[in-house]
């Protein structure tokens, strides 16, 4: 028989708490939040908000740190293993697991080469490049430049931009070769609080920024933060407006995914899940609700004023955080600092994330197959750098917004609605509150066990209800999609469908070859 190999393992409570809080810090927190809350209602906006925090967040945050380390002590740091460790007798219950290694791919592709950007205009900052753009076009036609979409007097090509994307690869492969407490753990301890440190910095610098144009008296930052908050309960009445809450909770949370799952699999048995668990969320809420919405929004309206502001907020996460972000920087002082600060933030934000991202394909080749975990990531690495290919030289095309529809919306959706009905109903929410409390440092409000078992199932069955009913029909049929980017958006379909039946063949593998170790054994 060969000698079991010893799973890898966090190196202190600290840095689990940091790696899963650097999961959850992330774009999301700094450019997907204020242009959500911004085009949604403001103020209004941050009622489904908490409401889809206290409801689905946080109950799906202790759910996964819960179920991850009950499937650690069976060898297993995925969702197949996971699900058919508490539901041995289903056949299939490991298939729908196939999500959760899945949805994290699937989001890795796009989120890294845009992590990548940010790393390239850290360095654009440093040397000045972007410093003499005088409006929002000549930045919009730089973005494009550099993205290969259109030729122009800044770039002529995708070369910069693809050497970027090479490093920023290389650096990801790099800290999960280290693995999980010489890689994720090291890491997030040292990018965390650098990340925070920036983010006060920038934030202190927009809350002085008063009223900068003297000609301009309404101009100034506490109308700046009025626009954000002044709260339009008119919203509350629309659904979408309650489902983009909950997208936004799960993907800032990075729950519902199998993230968190394969991060707490690293878990000892006795280890606490609850106070540990709550302070990553909490950690991440901060990160969000005070840095995020402090910093773009507010400062883009003392400069581009009541009327601008309208459509700079609604003008997408990519313009707020590459376009009216670095012209705002360009009109303070030290714009060449306070340029570099906003870019590596958003870079060790995004670095910290795509690890996590990163590791759940990982530790299933490690876990399922036995295979040393230096050998895993070179299979990842060489897998993935391919599949991110499309997504580099079709952008024009579609094709992350495709990707993050299927991978950072719906299945995560699906997803926790699986883990949820798994864990409150399959498991048993005695048992499952047993197992939530083991080793536990705190006592989860009792009134938590009526919310698991009802209310966050009911939400999520409503969330996917809406969806079915309100998007179905035009998302199969490409409805809103340009009729020349259609071959392509067809093609991505087609690779996740691949990518998918790959995944699950991969499994169906790893549970025969374990039958007949059984057999041999028995
Ligand atoms: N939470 C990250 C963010 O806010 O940018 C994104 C993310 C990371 C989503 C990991 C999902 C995930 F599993």
């Amino acid at each position: 028989m060969q000698p079991q190999k010893k799973r890898d393992s966090w190196g202190s409570r600290l840095g689990i708490i940091m790696a899963v809080a650097g999961s959850a810090v992330g774009l999301g927190n700094f450019l997907r939040f204020p242009a959500k809350a911004a085009s949604n209602g403001g103020g209004a906006f941050m009622i489904p908000y908490f409401v889809a925090l206290f409801l689905l967040g946080i109950p799906l945050m202790w759910i996964e740190w819960t179920l991850g380390r009950f499937g650690g002590g069976f060898e297993h740091g995925t969702a197949p293993g996971i699900f058919h460790s508490i539901w041995q007798k289903n056949r299939f219950i490991k298939y729908f697991g196939v999500i959760g290694i899945f949805g994290p791919l699937i989001i890795f592709i796009y989120y890294v080469y845009i992590e990548s950007w940010t790393l390239a205009y850290s360095f654009f900052a440093l040397i000045g490049k972007c410093r003499a753009l005088p409006d929002q076009a000549a930045m919009q036609s730089f973005l494009r430049g550099f993205q290969g979409l259109e030729v122009n007097q800044y770039f002529h090509g995708i070369h910069l931009a693809y050497l970027f994307f090479v490093i920023t690869f290389i650096l990801n492969i790099w800290v999960i070769y280290y693995g999980i407490k010489g890689g994720i753990e090291r890491l997030c301890k040292r990018a965390m609080p650098l990340l925070f440190i920036f983010g006060l910095i920038l934030l202190i610098r927009v809350v002085t920024l008063g009223t900068p144009d003297p000609d301009k008296p309404t101009w100034n930052i506490l109308n700046g933060f009025g626009f954000l908050w002044n709260a339009d309960f008119s919203a509350l009445t629309s659904a979408k407006v309650w489902l983009e809450a909950a997208g936004q909770i799960f993907f800032t949370l990075s729950v519902g995914i199998g993230v968190i799952l394969t991060y707490a699999s690293y878990l000892s048995k006795g280890d606490d899940v609850v106070l540990s668990g709550l302070t990553a969320s909490s950690t991440n809420e901060l990160a969000e609700v005070i840095l995020g919405s402090s910093i773009i929004i507010p400062a883009a309206f003392v400069f581009f004023g009541p009327i601008d502001i309208q459509s700079i907020a609604k003008s997408g996460v990519f313009n707020l955080g590459f376009v009216t972000m670095p012209l705002i920087l360009n009109k303070l002082p030290w714009p060449v600092i306070l340029s570099f600060i906003w870019f590596f933030l958003l870079f060790l934000a995004g670095l910290t994330s795509s690890v996590s991202l990163a590791q759940p394909a990982v530790a299933f080749l490690e876990d399922e197959f036995d295979i040393t975990r230096k050998k895993a990531v070179v299979i990842f690495g060489v897998v993935v750098f391919i599949l991110c290919q499309p997504v580099i030289f079709f952008l024009k095309n579609g094709v992350v917004d495709e990707l993050d529809f299927w991978g950072g919306t719906f299945f995560l959706v699906l997803f926790a609605t699986i883990e949820t009905l798994l864990f409150a109903w399959v498991f048993g929410m005695e048992k499952a509150w047993d197992e939530i409390h083991k080793g536990a440092d705190m006592q989860v409000p009792q009134v938590y066990k009526f919310i698991i078992k009802y209310i966050t199932p009911l939400f999520l069955f409503f969330i996917l209800g809406m969806w079915l009913w309100q998007e179905w029909l035009p998302i199969i049929f490409m409805k809103r999609v340009l009729p020349l980017d259609r071959v392509y958006i067809l093609g991505t379909r087609i690779g996740l469908v691949l990518v998918f039946l790959i995944l699950a063949a991969l499994v169906k593998i790893a549970w025969g070859k374990k039958k007949i170790q059984k057999v041999r054994l028995g």
